[in-house]
């Protein structure tokens, strides 16, 4: 048997990116390629890349260029581009580029294969297209390994919602999602592989309307089905829009024991000028109202938001209704950007803040989610919780894993194992993990 080829993955960016290129090094297993750590020995190097920001789509020809030494070295080597810049700048990559023989979006995953056959008889492959078929349905499965006691399961990709800064709509295309039956299968495959916690994934995963058996089902009725997965312990789910928190879904906040009480939900501006200049379609208030009505459902509910300052046309005074929104809200985590144009956004086209105005709102707002974030890890003392163990600690006898609550935490226990969700007693908070002791 010829020697295994070796294939080098760089992700960036989203979640999604890394369940992606998961299934991308699966799909290219078929081709005889096996995963490696290390850039220098590998036959193929693969950027899975984002969009998202200037400075993360910037990031991939800095790297490429880091590569230009490796490509001397093995004239063998071939080297692609994945994921969002791929789908946004297609062969111009190449142009920029000339060393890059491959460009594959996001929706084209399961083309590896003949992609990458394609590249090794000499050729260049790009392939932007937006297919009807599902690219999930084609991907072979790869050998049935093992796997850690944390994975991701997208059920839902792309974006119909249109807000004026984001390339989403544009990079990963109109909204769909995965029939039930698929999404129930792979999630049975993963909990036999020793999985204990599904994070399920979508860019509006709870605007997921995938075809059932019985009729189209919603997101709820989705996380209700794998709650009665045996084995399958903890579900999560990633990134919602506000619109979208339908009753139903609320109600499972408070009645589904599997359902994890830590919800990702953006909101991006607290004034209500802004969310209408951003094409957000909803106000500070319903989103407060949202909040109202899930913490009704499940008090201990910890809410992560994503915020941007310095859109374009945001005064003083739009500034201070987001800070007032957050104080509001009390965020336990969050992500807060500086706005940053991206071409082909409707947003692109309008007079931007200055930057010092942006970068100085950027830290006032981020000092203040770092209070709460905190405020509301050190309010996890003397708790208990729950922790699934994901690895061992620096410290002997030491266990790393989340809690319900998504909190870093370090388990002083000998006899634990990865896997194991311990009752643990939180006994102290330190920068960014709690530690606990068996109760
Ligand atoms: N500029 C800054 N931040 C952005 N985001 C999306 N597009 C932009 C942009 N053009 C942020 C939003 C989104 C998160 C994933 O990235 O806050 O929720
Ligand atoms: Fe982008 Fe808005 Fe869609 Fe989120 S909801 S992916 S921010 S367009």
């Amino acid at each position: 048997m010829a020697e295994a080829k070796k294939l080098f993955i760089k992700t960036y960016g989203c979640q999604m990116n890394v369940y992606d290129s998961q299934r991308m090094a699966d799909a290219l297993g078929n081709s005889g390629y096996v995963p490696t750590e290390r850039a220098e020995e590998a036959d193929m190097i693969l950027l899975n890349t984002c969009h998202i920001r200037e400075k993360a789509a910037e990031k991939v020809y800095s790297e490429l260029g880091r590569f230009k030494p490796l490509k001397a070295a093995n004239p063998d080597l071939k080297i692609g581009v994945a994921g969002c810049v791929a789908q946004a700048e297609g062969e111009e990559i190449m142009r920029r580029q000339p060393l890059v023989d491959l460009v594959v979006g996001p929706q084209t995953y399961h083309r590896l294969p003949a992609m990458e056959a394609a590249v090794r008889t000499g050729n260049r492959a790009v392939d932007t297209d937006f297919p009807e078929e599902d690219k999930f349905d084609h991907l072979p499965r790869g050998p049935r390994a093992a796997r850690g006691p944390t994975a991701f399961l997208t059920v839902q990709e792309g974006c119909d919602k249109f807000c004026a800064f984001c390339v989403v709509p544009y990079t990963r295309g109109a909204e769909v999602s995965r029939p039930v039956d698929r999404i129930m299968a792979e999630a049975r495959d993963l909990v036999e592989r020793g999985v204990r916690e599904i994070t399920l994934l979508g860019q509006n995963v709870n605007a997921y309307h995938g075809a059932g058996a019985d009729g189209t089902w919603t997101l709820a009725r989705l996380i209700r089905a794998l709650a009665k997965v045996d084995g399958l312990e903890r579900i999560r789910f990633t990134t919602s829009h506000p619109n979208d928190m339908e009753d139903d879904l609320i109600a499972a906040h408070g009645d589904e024991p599997k359902l994890m009480p830590y919800l990702h939900l953006p909101v991006q501006s607290g004034s209500d000028r802004i969310l209408k200049a951003m094409n957000r379609k909803h106000s500070a208030e319903s989103y407060l109202r949202v909040i109202e009505r899930l913490r009704a459902a499940r008090p201990d509910l910890l809410l992560s938001g994503d915020f941007i300052v310095g859109f374009p046309g945001e005064t003083e005074a739009d500034f201070d209704d987001t800070m007032a929104l957050v104080r509001a809200v009390h965020y336990g985590q969050s992500y807060s950007f500086k706005y940053s144009a991206r071409p082909g956004t409707p947003a692109a086209e309008r007079a931007t803040v200055p930057d010092d105005v942006a970068s100085d709102r950027l830290h006032r707002l981020q000092a203040l989610l770092t209070e709460q974030q905190r405020a509301t890890q050190d309010a996890m003392v003397g708790r208990d919780v729950s922790v699934l163990l994901e690895k061992p600690g620096r410290l002997p006898g030491q266990m790393v894993g989340k809690s319900e609550y998504l909190h870093a935490v370090h388990v002083a226990d000998a006899t634990a194992r990865i896997g194991q969700i311990a009752r643990v007693r939180v006994t102290k908070s330190v920068t960014n993990s709690l530690a606990a002791e068996p109760v």
